[in-house]
This record gives structure tokens, sequence and C-alpha cells, in this order.
């Protein structure tokens, strides 16, 4: 399962750059941001899974139940995030807030859920 979560995380990074970069030069991306729309459930639904299929969970550290605490909050609000950073380019917005935000979140993502402990851990 936290390999289908990886590579829909990473499909869902690359088409988001793909319809940002698409809306801004008028191009036709209306299917790949779909596709990008139903990734979102697979993201949410493999993430929720990982969390929920841990046994004796109740009996965590808390230090690593906060971990998780805000490693799932980040990836909920990093969907709206990927939202609003391809909504933005096809509004035809300023793009410097969307692309930080993105970043900046994206990059805590990838910190935090490398050093839980499922799946790889660069930074544990
Ligand atoms: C775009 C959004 C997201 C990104 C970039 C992301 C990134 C990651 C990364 C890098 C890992 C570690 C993989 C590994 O160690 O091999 C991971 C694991 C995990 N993610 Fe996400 N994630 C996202 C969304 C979500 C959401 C929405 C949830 C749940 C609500 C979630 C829950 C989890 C859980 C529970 C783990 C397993 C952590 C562990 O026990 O090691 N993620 N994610």
């Amino acid at each position: 399962m936290i390999h289908l979560h990886i590579t829909s995380w990473v499909l869902a990074i690359i088409l988001a750059l793909y319809v940002g970069h698409g809306y801004k030069h008028g191009q036709k991306v209306k299917v790949p941001h779909m596709i990008l729309r139903l990734l979102y459930f697979v993201i949410l639904g493999t993430g929720l899974y990982l969390f929920i299929s841990i046994p004796g969970k109740e009996n965590m550290p808390s230090d690593m139940k906060m971990l998780y605490n805000v490693k799932m909050t980040l990836g909920i609000i990093m969907l709206g995030v990927f939202e609003y950073f391809t909504v933005s380019s096809k509004k035809n917005r300023k793009m410097v807030v969307p692309a930080t935000i993105f970043t900046v979140l994206i990059l805590a993502l990838l910190y935090v859920g490398f050093r839980l402990p499922q799946g790889f851990h660069f930074f544990a």
C-alpha cells in the first residue's frame, strides 16, 4: 500500500505541474486535471489505510502520534493546495504565492513522511 501511496502522490505532483503549466499557456488540460482530481481520492484512501492498518497504535508514543497527526493534516491540506495551484493558473492569477505554498508543503510532507517508520526512512 505504501507503494501505491508513493506512486499516487508522485503522479499528482507531476500532473499538477503539467496542468498548471498547461492552463498558463492556453493548452487543453481538462482531462489531466480530472485525472489529478481522481488521484486525490487515491492519495487520501491509501494514506488513511496506511494509518488505520498500524497494529497496536493505541500504545504508540505520543510524539509519534503527533508526527502522524502532522503528516495526515499536511497531506489533506496539500490536496487543497493542488487545486489552489491549478485553478490559480487557470484564472491567470499571479503564481508566486500558490507556487511557494506548493513547494514548502511538499518539502514538509517529504520530510515528515520519510521520518515515519513505514517504507523508506531517509530522515529517521
Ligand atoms: C500530496 C500529498 C501527500 C504527500 C506528498 C505524501 C507523502 C508521503 C511520504 C513521502 C510518505 C513516506 C513514504 C515512505 O516512507 O516510503 C508518506 C507516508 C504516509 N502518508 Fe502520505 N503523503 C500525502 C498525503 C497523505 C494523506 C492525505 C494522508 C492521510 C490522510 C497520508 C498519510 C500517510 C501515512 C499514514 C503514511 C505512512 C507513514 C509511516 O507510517 O511511515 N498522506 N506520505
